[in-house]
């Protein structure tokens, strides 16, 4: 398949990454700002009544940060590193939501000195670290989801709770001293059945009346997650097309006088703004009748390509050249076998690629740089450049 670059970016944005790019030796990152800004309009847009905590592990540079920071994001902080590096920008603790539901007491507690009062949970155990450690701060319960086969990247299963412990914990947060404030879920990143809100919605309503009606719990929130999409090659709906039926969802479950409610985007606000530029460093095949060619980059799984694994998400590849595709295998420059990014997917690439030849591999923002190993096969880690 031939990639449309039209399809990913306009001629201006895709001219301010080649001007940085073709300086430049690969490989690297390069992140146009202008294109999270404008998700992130998209996003409020989209959903006007919710509070959006942007997920820093999609991509913590302090690019990133600061620009979402000034136009009044919140921030889905998942440890005490992730703490740090938002305070020094002169986020509020208020701004900031602890959405790891696997902590540390002690980092609990450097969450609470820091002034955050906001955390997730899953656990009994947790909870009561939190009630320990964070005495009187506001908690929401991770709920389990469905939708685990439709989102390219599932987050179920190691977090949440079924609906029922949910609820126990929540009597029990407040037994404890806390605030039972809500109930989040995450449907799955890279999520493309919408539908998955409908039903990770249904139970949320099923959880605020039977603790209402049963203990006199009044929950305020509806914390619901990420999973919206970016654009790979694995085509999905537009963000509008999720907002206005998440919108249904929540209006048909919840009418008119809506709970709080919170997202915490890191994938849709961030993927389609990188394009991570590599070199074809070989390309060969196994024996003199193989048909399958192999191509060798400079990049790889352990150099921000991780979500490549089990060929999970699929990224869209452009190159330069032109004329008849081949279909290739495509391996990381690393001497571990791991380090193939596409084998069971056959990629079309141009058969005259050649040695030296530049791969830029689209919307690439989220989940590389934080992803890349520090120095497997002493490669450094993978460079970035914010335009
Ligand atoms: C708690 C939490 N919130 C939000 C996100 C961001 O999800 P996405 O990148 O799908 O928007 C993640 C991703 O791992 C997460 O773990």
């Amino acid at each position: 398949m031939t990639i449309q670059l039209e399809e990913y970016f306009d001629r201006d944005t895709f001219s301010r990454i080649r001007a940085c790019a073709d300086q430049k030796e690969t490989p690297f990152l390069v992140v146009d700002l202008n294109t999270i800004s404008r998700a992130y309009d998209d996003l409020v847009e989209g959903f006007p009544y919710a509070n959006v905590y942007y997920a820093v592990k999609a991509n913590p540079a302090n690019e990133v940060l600061s620009l979402l920071k000034n136009k009044g994001s919140n921030f889905d902080i998942a440890s005490i590193y992730e703490l740090e590096k938002v305070l020094a920008l002169g986020v509020r603790p208020e701004q900031i939501s602890y959405g790891n539901t696997i902590k540390k007491s002690k980092d609990i507690r450097a969450f609470y000195e820091k002034g955050v009062r906001l955390f997730a949970t899953d656990s009994e155990a947790d909870l009561r670290n939190i009630a320990k450690a964070a005495p009187g701060s506001k908690v929401y319960v991770r709920i389990l989801t469905e939708g685990s086969t439709t989102a390219d990247w599932p987050l179920s299963r190691k977090f949440g709770c079924q609906s029922d412990m949910a609820m126990d914990l929540l009597v029990l947060a407040r037994e404890l001293g806390l605030v039972p404030y809500g109930v989040s879920f995450h449907v799955g990143s890279q999520q493309r059945d919408i539908g998955a809100w409908d039903g990770a919605i249904a139970k949320v309503k099923v959880i605020f009346e039977r603790l209402k009606e049963e203990d006199g719990i009044v929950l305020k929130m509806i914390n619901m997650g990420g999973g919206f999409p970016a654009n790979y090659l694995t085509k999905t709906n537009t963000l509008q097309t999720y907002a206005e039926e998440i919108t249904r969802f929540l209006q048909e479950d919840f009418g008119d006088d809506l709970p709080e409610i919170i997202l915490e985007p890191g994938r849709s606000l961030i993927a389609n703004a990188g394009v991570l530029v590599s070199e074809v460093v070989l390309v060969s095949r196994k024996s003199h009748t193989a048909l399958e060619r192999w191509i060798f980059t400079d990049v790889g799984k352990f150099s921000g390509l991780v979500e490549t694994m089990d060929e999970a998400i699929k990224f869209p590849i452009w190159t330069e050249k032109r004329g008849e595709l081949e279909e290739a295998v495509i391996a990381g420059p690393t001497c571990d076998s791991a380090d193939i990014m596409y084998e069971d997917y056959k990629y079309g690439l141009p058969l005259n690629l050649a040695i030296g030849d530049r791969m830029y591999w689209l919307s690439t923002g989220a989940y590389t740089t934080s992803y890349s190993s520090i120095e497997f096969n002493g490669f450094p880690p993978l460079e970035a450049f914010y335009v």
